[in-house]
């Protein structure tokens, strides 16, 4: 895939610090293994290093060119701890407190970003994806302008003349249960920049719903088509239509009947999904259904970039997220 072997060879190029706080689970020492050898990212595992060693050993990874942290007793705990009471100070975080949480890797590993001292973060395989958020939102928040963090998924579909050469990009499928009008208009921007980051698309957005233009009448209707609106507001320049039924957005027939005269229905590169409801279940059965390579959660709108696997994934696709991580910590998406 040509565009994946482009995320690859950017990321070789970068050189980024990417930090795995899950430093004792198989996949990713065999990930890691991997991600070294061909120089994708320089690699920061956190756990207690004898252990990650011993483990590494056991499956036969060379990870002799990561560097390992142990959370619990590295010199830093203390400048990071105060950074955490201040960056919390209106929620009453004390020293001790900031101490006990820099225990855990997913707090630790955002410090470090924080700190200048890694540039992205990815987890998630062993750790639901609350966990790996709560701590990002809480200290590294969002970009400037941007308020609600999202996740999208790159789609490869097997058939070139759907999207952007066969690739479709999904969000929110991750993060935001139920966006508000303005929420799902900055993800629909995000996204956006996403796409014209990572696979150098030119977006051309769909906002989804059950409706085409008006075809159906409902509260649930409305608020995609407001959060169109915001977004063109917003964006003066982003091509987006709303609201779209799937068909319309992708299939040209169906657009010139629902849509005529639209630039994006029918052609459409990117799908935002009403809710994280539609968007999680809808990128699951593409992937299933359609046998489509998903790629993400890539989350989005961040200050800086954490992703989160999902806890059945693979090697590559470990390797593949800290290629994409690492991409998002040279743009700073
Ligand atoms: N963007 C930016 N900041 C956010 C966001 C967001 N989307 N959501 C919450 N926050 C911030 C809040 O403002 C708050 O900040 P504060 O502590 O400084 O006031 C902090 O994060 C915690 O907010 P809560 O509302 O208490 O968040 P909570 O921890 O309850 O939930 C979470 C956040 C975990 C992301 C929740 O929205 C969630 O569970 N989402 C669904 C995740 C999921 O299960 N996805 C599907 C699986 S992923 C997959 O299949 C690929």
């Amino acid at each position: 895939m040509k565009v994946l072997n482009d995320i690859i060879s950017n990321a070789k190029k970068a050189k980024k610090r990417i930090v795995l706080p899950e430093g004792l689970e198989p996949r990713t020492l065999r990930a890691a293994d991997i991600i070294l050898r061909d120089g994708i990212a320089r690699l920061i595992l956190l756990g207690n290093p004898e252990l990650i060693r011993q483990e590494a050993e056991k499956l036969g990874a060379n990870i002799s060119q990561a560097v390992l942290v142990d959370p619990k007793t590295d010199p830093r705990r203390e400048q990071y701890a105060v950074m955490m009471t201040e960056i919390r100070k209106s929620k009453g975080l004390t020293m001790e407190d900031a101490l006990h949480l820099l225990d855990d890797p997913l707090y630790f590993a955002p410090m470090m970003i924080k700190s200048g001292d890694a540039d992205g973060e990815l987890a998630g395989a062993i750790n639901a994806t609350g966990d790996v958020l709560r701590p990002a939102f809480q200290y590294i928040k969002t970009l400037p302008g941007v308020s609600v963090v999202s996740g999208c998924f790159l789609m490869f579909i097997n058939d070139p003349n759907i999207g952007h050469d066969g690739i479709l990009v999904f969000a929110d499928c991750a993060v935001m249960p139920d966006p508000d009008e303005r929420q799902l208009a900055e993800i629909a921007i995000t996204t956006a920049q996403t796409g014209k980051a990572i696979i150098g698309l030119d977006p051309r957005v769909a906002m989804l719903r059950f409706s085409t233009k008006g075809s159906a009448s409902h509260d649930l209707v409305d608020k995609v088509v407001k959060a169109t609106k915001l977004a063109m507001e917003l964006s003066p320049d982003l091509k987006i239509e709303g609201e779209l039924q799937v068909d319309a957005a992708l299939v040209k027939e169906v657009a010139q009947l629902k849509a005529p005269g639209s630039e994006v229905a029918g052609r459409a590169n990117i799908l935002i999904f009403p809710s994280l409801e539609s968007g999680n279940i809808g990128y699951k059965l593409v992937q299933r259904l359609a046998r489509a390579e998903a790629i993400g959660p890539v989350l989005q709108g961040m200050a800086a970039p954490i992703n989160d696997l999902s806890r059945g994934c693979s090697v590559t696709d470990i390797v593949n997220m800290v290629a994409i991580t690492a991409n998002q910590a040279a743009a700073i998406i």
